[in-house]
């Protein structure tokens, strides 16, 4: 090319929950039964939609409206809905103009981090989405600003960390909350987020706050950031259709703003964000149409309520069986439908039994280099079929992995867990003889 065509933040681009598929897939041809723990679709892992849903979403799409382009922002009635829901929930006035809607969270992400200066940063936590720590550090072209969530400390993020990054960085702008949190599932407590919206407000930063699994927290103990800002913290909240319902192919997601006006620059990046999405023109119209409907049925809260239950249970058991193994940490998970696992003493060279020659081959090749997390993965997969995520491809030091919650079948799901806590110990005692 006779000009530079590569983006200053073309190295800053990853996304493990979906770049371990490219090994297993290897595998699977190699004649590997793979069991999929790597990515949170709900769907994909064979939970349905109950009738009543598919029904609203079959009558919506006999409308021809619905094949229509809708208004930049989203469409009026969900807007409506979702202000609503807000002062319910938390007795805040959310006006349904300070809401826009994306093609999904991703894509949301991909907007509020490549609108913003250059210069901006957000800090986030380790581990983190990778889709939020990549956008950002791509949009700065340099690595992503972290605090830490301690695993000692049932994942609960260091505030000092972040008071410490904000007050010698002056680059950093806002701090990003995920809550619940992927790939913990973890909850933040009501005054650590206190504490956050303190220093937020101390230091003129405004807040990200993504709490797309708002409503899957198992004990109900759940705080939306919407309570703590006040009149004059500006922030967006993150919520979205794909994980609640579920429905990510429907790829719905929205921002809901803050106190845009009382700081002037942010009410600028705020416009920023509607005049992009306006060039996209809007975002896509049948799950917007159908959110109203959805959300104000009242077989929906029991729907959402029992899906928590069964993932808590599930929480329950994976911890009872991999919680107190000697070597790894793991706090038990209070939302949503993942669980980390860190390696607190975990041998840097272990192995796993392999048969399958040619696998094994394979495998030994792939590890060559990669760290302890992932080599540990890759022999899982190649030992087991389970394929899980390393958590350093969640942006983080922190090594262990990441598995869900989602296996529907009881039996499979606690055979899964099983054949981990096994791999995990014979993987510890391989270096030991
Ligand atoms: C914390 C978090 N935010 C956003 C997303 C993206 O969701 P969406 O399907 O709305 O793009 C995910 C998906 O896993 C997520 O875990």
């Amino acid at each position: 090319m006779r000009t530079r065509i590569v983006h200053e933040g073309a190295d800053e681009l990853s996304y493990e929950i979906r770049g371990i598929v490219t090994f297993a897939e290897e595998l699977q041809k190699l004649g590997v039964d793979i069991i999929w723990e790597n990515i949170g679709d709900p769907i994909v892992k064979g939970e349905q939609v109950p009738a009543w849903i598919k029904d609203i979403i079959a009558k919506e799409v006999q409308d021809n409206d619905s094949f229509g382009y809708s208004p930049t922002k989203g469409v009026k009635e969900a807007r409506e809905c979702i202000a609503e829901e807000r002062k319910r929930e938390s007795g805040v006035d959310l006006s349904p103009d300070d809401i826009l809607f994306f093609n999904g969270l991703g894509d949301a992400i991909s907007i509020v981090y490549t609108y913003l200066h250059r210069g901006a940063r957000i800090i986030g936590p380790s581990p983190a989405y990778p889709t939020h720590s990549s956008a950002e550090a791509a949009h700065a072209g340099s690595p992503h600003i972290t605090y830490t969530l301690d695993p000692h400390r049932n994942w609960l993020p260091d505030v000092e960390d972040i008071k410490n990054k904000v007050a010698y960085n002056p680059a950093v702008a806002g701090i990003l909350i995920i809550n619940p949190d992927n790939p913990t599932g973890m909850v933040y407590p009501r005054r650590v987020l206190e504490e956050i919206v303190l220093l937020a407000r101390r230091h003129n930063l405004f807040l990200i706050a993504d709490e797309t699994y708002a409503r899957l927290a198992y004990n109900g103990e759940f705080t939306p950031l919407a309570e703590l800002v006040g009149d004059d913290v500006p922030a967006i909240v993150m919520r979205g259709l794909s994980k609640e319902v579920p429905w990510p192919g429907a790829r719905a997601g929205w921002i809901e703003v803050y106190n845009a006006e009382v700081d002037e620059s942010f009410a600028r990046y705020v416009k920023t964000l509607n005049d992009a999405k306006m060039l996209e023109v809007c975002s896509t119209t049948l799950p917007q149409r159908v959110l109203p409907k959805l959300f104000s049925d009242e077989r929906y809260e029991t729907h959402v309520r029992a899906r928590v239950e069964q993932y808590a249970k599930r929480a329950n058991r994976a911890y009872a069986a991999l919680g107190s193994i000697p070597g790894v940490i793991a706090p038990r998970a209070e939302s949503s439908f993942y669980y980390s696992i860190v390696f607190d003493d975990m041998p840097e060279k272990g192995t796993l039994p392999i048969e399958n020659v040619a696998v094994r081959e394979r495998t030994e090749q792939a590890v060559k280099g990669v760290p302890v997390d992932k080599r540990f993965v890759y022999y899982l997969l190649a030992s087991t079929g389970i394929c899980v995520v390393p958590l350093s491809g969640f942006n983080t030091d922190i090594l262990g992995f990441r598995m869900t919650l989602l296996e529907p079948d009881e039996e499979t799901f606690d055979t899964t867990v099983k054949n981990i806590a096994d791999a995990i110990v014979g993987y510890q005692k391989s270096v030991c003889i």
